[in-house]
């Protein structure tokens, strides 16, 4: 079967294999070394000397996460959105008792600087921003980040980030951007199954994280970062998925994150020429389109859950619908994680295939 939905993905089978080792000591030396290892391996990834700790949880336990330990009560918030994982996140600020400033970019465009600034300067309470990197639902990467981080700094603020579906596969640089806190997920670029989720902090985050009186318990930050010290983690961690990751770093550092990098941006780029080559158009503005996924228009007249269910069962490949209000409008083509040029010209013939079997003519 070829996955070609923007996560979970696919995962090598030695990866695989080495999450079918025999259970450990989630408290013993093996699992401390294990956790040793990994740690320094996403930091590599991360590009970055701050903390970054492993939780067991999806993509959203991290932004959960985030929002408990560095959002205060009535505290006024600015999240900026493009997509359904920006709204997620304005959610969560909202569930948690923030004062939420939504400043939102319609489908397919990027977020402008000029009116974040203009956000900033007339609600010069807001300390706090939160946004995503590349918005999975709309298939656009915001350019923006450090441009953006020191935007936040000069006004004293916090910048968190949700990289959930960038961070691994394109360039993340977090501290050379000086990023406060960044997400990201094991099912993602990470060649690892679901499960582990990744959160960054530097010593700004840590300190508002110190002030901020909201209640945590699971997702407590301080409480990991304690346990870290010990190779442990607070609560018993999905060991078979760490096992996983133990593996997948190893190859992604023998590939090395440039390499990886420029692996992704070329893939993208030949997803994107396939698919325009079929006379179809993408819903991301020309510049800012993701090299992790492809969101592509559905033609007029086209059934796009026909096309999906066409694309599986006669062509063996499974591309993801669209979410919230862009349902039955795109279909969104993934290219991350362990994925070369032979599986996206397989998903382009698939998808040319299954677009003649519905109807197509272009
Ligand atoms: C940008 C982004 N944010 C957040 C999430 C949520 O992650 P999860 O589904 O692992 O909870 C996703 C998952 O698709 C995502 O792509």
């Amino acid at each position: 079967m070829n996955l070609r939905i923007p996560g979970p993905t696919p995962i090598p089978d030695a990866v695989a294999q080495a999450g079918a080792a025999p259970m450990i000591n989630h408290r013993g030396p093996e699992f401390a070394a294990m956790m040793a290892r990994t740690t320094a391996g996403v930091k590599q990834v991360y590009q970055t000397q701050n903390d970054v700790m492993t939780v067991t949880a999806s993509g959203t336990g991290v932004m959960e996460a985030a929002v408990v330990n560095l959002v205060e009560q009535g505290e006024h918030i600015l999240v900026i959105s493009i997509g359904e994982f920006g709204d997620r996140l304005i959610n969560l600020v909202n569930i948690y008792g923030g004062k939420c400033t939504e400043l939102k970019f319609d489908q397919g465009l990027a977020a402008d600087l000029n009116q974040i600034e203009s956000t900033l300067k007339a609600n010069p309470e807001i300390k706090t921003v939160l946004i995503t990197h590349n918005e999975t639902s709309t298939g656009v990467t915001n350019p923006i980040l450090p441009e953006l981080a020191k935007l936040v700094h000069s006004i004293d603020g916090l910048l968190i980030v949700d990289a959930i579906s960038s961070l691994s596969s394109v360039p993340v640089k977090v501290d050379e951007w000086d990023l406060d806190v960044v997400l990201s997920g094991s099912q993602k670029g990470w060649m690892t199954a679901p499960g582990l989720a990744f959160i960054s902090m530097n010593e700004r985050a840590w300190a508002k994280n110190d002030r901020n009186k909201q209640p945590r318990f699971y997702f407590d930050l301080r409480r990991h970062q304690r346990s870290a010290v010990n190779g442990q983690t607070p609560w018993t961690p999905a060991v078979s998925v760490w096992f996983q990751l133990d593996h997948s770093l190893k190859l992604m550092l023998a590939e090395g994150i440039e390499n990886i990098f420029a692996r992704h941006a070329r893939l993208g780029q030949m997803t994107r020429s396939g698919v325009k080559s079929m006379g179809l158009k993408l819903l991301a503005t020309e510049g800012v389109e993701s090299n992790t996924v492809t969101a592509i228009r559905l033609p007029e007249g086209i059934d796009g859950e026909r096309l999906l269910q066409v694309a599986q069962d006669d062509f063996d490949t499974v591309f993801a619908g669209g979410q919230g209000s862009l349902r039955g409008k795109i279909i969104r083509f993934g290219h991350l994680g362990h994925v070369h040029e032979p599986d996206i010209e397989a998903g382009l013939v698939a998808l040319r295939g299954a677009l003649a079997k519905v109807g197509y003519k272009g």
